[in-house]
């Protein structure tokens, strides 16, 4: 090779090492003691081995003021590219707090952009690895413009390809509005926060005393405000949990999701299902202990596990294929409907339905909660975007009830009359207006006021009740059940409906979209 095309061999590979290394050995040290991997060693962590194809690796800054110009390290603090995970084709990008405290500025903007656009277009999932001090203090409105470049794609990406965010560190103000349009966020345990306004600015303006942690630390998020989906406990766990979820998740909407050979005989018996639904209709049981029994491997992946605990959403297998799940918990509020409940159900219903995952429902539902706290935080409206979700949702959907289903959360969840495909019930169900004792005080208040005989009456009403209402079987005359089956047959009913199903076509009447009550 001639001396002038090794000097400039020379020069790339120069380039390339000062793109490798980031803000410096000193800054990623600091980046290692506080617990936190550099941005390249996540990204490689993340994909299969040897996988990753960088894009945009010499980009800089374009900024001149503030001494800027000296400043420049290619990348400029966000690594990106594609490669696979599962060998299965992703997106991802990475922002380097090494590196302006990974900031954005207009030319990392464009290169996220890049990235999503490309995604888009091939159709593969975008992951976005956030660990950063916000808008590039020093590009003002120019990096406030590269934010809302990233919000829009967020947006239109919305539906078409999923988008997982990871938050590895800070991430603050406006910024938060990026992962909070994807379809899932994972924070890391110590090391990451999110807030709109940070404790500073809390106290100067509300006087609170807040840190950062109690305001937007990982379980803050998880199981107060519901931001968050998941919580892991260090970097290489949120990779590896987003690697987990993406085994369920098709790579873009007219794909299927990935089918995964299955050992688990799908005709496979549970009896202790059972016994498993306690006698008495007041007593609670975990809804958890039917998934295990029923799913491929007794694997539940569940999501926002810390949220609104009284209804359970997650990903598991039926004969190898995805199914989105969606379960009241009678362990939790007996299992009532809440807001929290509402939105986390119809969150993710919605994400099964973008991406042509089927919903199965398991019901035990005795209403909505009652109080002025849910009516006065607009209950009529949280509780209407379930409906509306299921109601829209046109992948297969097959419910089970497995116990109560009462009144309006009767018609929510995933009732037949709401396009639901196949609705089984156990013969312990009980489907009716309202549950006995509220349904007797209504109908015999008068009657059991004027009797000096008062609480015999009632327990005779109640039984009578009981025995006319509170059973599956004038469903399943109607066909609003279209099989009452023993909890045992489970898995068998379900993978049988779910076959059926498989080509199914449904439509919406043609319009531009839907007006969700928000
Ligand atoms: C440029 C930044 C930066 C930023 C941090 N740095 N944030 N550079 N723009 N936004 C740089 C620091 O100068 C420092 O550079 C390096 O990153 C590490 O920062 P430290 O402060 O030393 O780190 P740490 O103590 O861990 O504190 C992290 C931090 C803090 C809490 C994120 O840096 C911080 O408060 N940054 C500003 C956050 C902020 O107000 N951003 C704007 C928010 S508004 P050196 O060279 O010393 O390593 C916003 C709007 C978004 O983002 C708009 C969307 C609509």
């Amino acid at each position: 090779m001639s001396e002038r095309i090794e000097e400039k061999f020379a020069e790339l590979r120069r380039r390339n090492q000062a793109a490798q290394s980031g803000g410096g050995a000193e800054r990623t040290g600091r980046q290692h003691k506080e617990g936190k991997l550099s941005a390249r060693e996540r990204v490689e962590l993340l994909l299969d081995e040897g996988t990753f194809e960088e894009l945009d690796r010499l980009i800089t800054h374009r900024a001149t003021d503030f001494d800027m110009a000296s400043q420049r390290v290619p990348g400029d603090g966000v690594v990106g590219g594609y490669g696979r995970v599962d060998g299965r084709l992703v997106f991802v990008f990475a922002q380097d707090f090494t590196v302006f405290g990974g900031s954005m500025s207009e030319a990392n903007a464009a290169k996220i952009c890049k990235i999503m656009d490309r995604a888009v277009q091939v159709g593969a999932p975008i992951i976005g690895l956030n660990d950063s001090g916000g808008a590039r203090i020093q590009e003002g409105v120019v990096s406030l413009a590269g934010y809302a470049d990233v919000f829009l794609r967020n947006t239109l990406a919305s539906g078409v390809v999923p988008q997982i965010s990871a938050i590895m560190g800070p991430c603050a103000g406006g910024a938060v509005y990026s992962p909070a349009i994807t379809d899932f966020i994972v924070m890391v345990e110590g090391t990451s926060y999110m807030f709109v306004t940070g404790p500073d600015v809390i106290r100067t303006v509300t006087h609170e005393e807040v840190t950062k942690e109690e305001l937007g630390g990982p379980m803050t998020h998880n199981a107060t405000s519901g931001v968050a989906h998941f919580i892991a406990r260090d970097d290489s766990d949120c990779l590896a949990l987003i690697r987990e979820m993406l085994s369920f998740l098709p790579s873009n909407c007219m794909d299927d999701p990935p089918v995964r050979a299955c050992a688990d005989p799908a005709d496979r018996e549970d009896h202790s299902l059972d016994t498993l639904i306690p006698p008495e209709s007041d007593q609670p049981y975990d809804m958890r202990d039917v998934i295990h029994r029923v799913v491929d491997d007794g694997y539940f992946f569940e999501v926002h596990e810390h949220f609104a605990q009284n209804i359970i959403v997650g990903f598991a297998r039926l004969g190898g294929k995805s199914v989105g799940i969606v379960a009241n918990q009678p362990a939790v509020l007996a299992g009532t409907l809440d807001i929290n409940a509402s939105l986390k159900g119809a969150r993710f219903v919605r994400f099964c339905d973008c991406f042509n995952i089927p919903l199965v429902t398991f019901e035990d539902v005795p209403g909505f909660l009652p109080g002025t706290q849910q009516e006065y935080g607009g209950i009529i409206k949280h509780g209407a975007k379930l409906l509306f979700a299921f109601a829209e949702a046109t992948v297969p959907k097959v419910t089970v009830i497995t116990r109560k289903a009462y009144g309006g959360a009767y018609c929510v969840m995933a009732s037949k009359h709401i396009r639901t495909d196949v609705n089984f019930a156990y013969p312990t169900a009980e489907i009716a207006v309202m549950g006995p004792e509220g349904a007797v005080n209504i109908l015999y208040r008068r009657e059991l006021a004027k009797t000096k005989d008062g609480d015999k009456v009632r327990a005779s009403k109640v039984e009578e009740f009981k025995h006319l209402f509170a059973n599956p079987y004038i469903a399943a005359e109607r066909g609003y059940v279209d099989e009452v089956i023993e909890p045992r047959h489970t898995r068998r009913k379900l993978i049988t409906a779910l076959r059926m199903l498989e080509n199914k076509r449904d439509t919406m009447p043609p319009k531009k979209h839907g007006n969700i009550p928000l």
